[in-house]
């Protein structure tokens, strides 16, 4: 597996499969890794010769400073799981690399960002356009592979590719889960023992309301029930629930006039901010 840590290295092994005619799929990470991400890799290989990762701790996503220096840091596992999950090639700019001036460029996504990250969390998506518009260009990947736990990203990205006319093909793949629910993030080795204990009831809480709903249950019926979960929690602090339509995100009123929604969730245990969702419709 090669180690890339600059452009002019990146550029000249892309250059090198393009000529060789193989596609290139392309799993842009933060590192920390964790099964989500190796399943992403598993995903890519399965159609795709080559696989490139990636590993940048994106300092412009960050609205949080304290969250930025907190971000696990684990290159030298990272590079050994890839290893052993047969990529081909890891990209790991340095921050010199990524950004070698602070990046004027802004981007706006309307009514997508308006609601649940993009509310709580100033600038976060300007960042994570910046970051992936630019490995795109780096990468010119035949398709890119990205966890739905992040929905709200992935439907930005989308937007971006489609905006931007890059010629990409984008691939949402499923969270994968603890044994008991929890969705798995990077986030959560920075969890106390009494957070990761409680840490499941975000998936349950999720569950429940797309039970409800099932059941015939209105849509404030179902959110109140979440909300009372989590009202005087000892461990955590419910942020946001929403249910939103799984493309537009916009909030959903009547289940009927959507084709699917997606039920999103995040809250703190402690100082660790997680997010989950589930679709009504598997
Ligand atoms: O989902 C992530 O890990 C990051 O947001 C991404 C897509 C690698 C951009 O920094």
């Amino acid at each position: 597996m090669l180690i890339l840590r600059k452009i002019s290295e990146l550029r000249k092994f892309v250059e090198k499969q393009k000529a060789d005619k193989k596609k290139v799929g392309f799993v842009p990470t933060m590192g920390a890794l964790h099964r989500g991400h190796l399943s992403l890799i598993s995903e890519c290989k399965k159609n795709n010769p080559v696989t490139i990762a990636s590993i940048f701790v994106n300092p412009q996503q960050f609205n949080d400073l304290s969250d930025y220096k907190k971000y696990p840091r684990t290159e030298s596992a990272d590079l050994k799981l890839f290893k052993e999950k047969g990529c081909t090639a890891v990209f790991c700019p340095d921050e010199k690399t990524i950004y070698p001036e602070p990046p004027l460029l802004k981007f706006s996504f309307g009514t997508l960002e308006q609601v649940m990250e993009g509310a709580h969390r100033p600038g976060h998506f300007n960042g994570v356009a910046l970051v992936v518009s630019k490995l795109f260009n780096l990468v010119t990947p035949d398709t890119a592979y990205f966890g739905q736990k992040d929905l709200q990203q992935f439907l930005i990205i989308k937007k971006m590719v489609s905006d931007l006319g890059f010629n990409i093909k984008l691939n949402c793949c499923p969270i994968i889960r603890d044994k008991d629910g929890l969705a798995l993030s990077s986030r959560n080795v920075l969890l106390s023992n009494d957070e990761r204990k409680a840490a499941p009831e975000l998936y349950k809480g999720l569950c429940n309301a797309r039970n409800l709903l099932m059941k015939g249950q209105s849509i404030s019926q179902a959110k109140k029930t979440v909300q009372g979960i989590f009202r005087n929690h000892s461990f955590i602090r419910l942020q946001y629930f929403e249910i939103a339509d799984h493309k537009t995100l916009a909030e959903v009123k009547n289940l009927n006039d959507h084709e699917n929604v997606a039920l999103c969730i995040a809250a703190f245990l402690g100082k660790v901010r997680l997010i989950d969702n589930v679709f009504l419709k598997m």
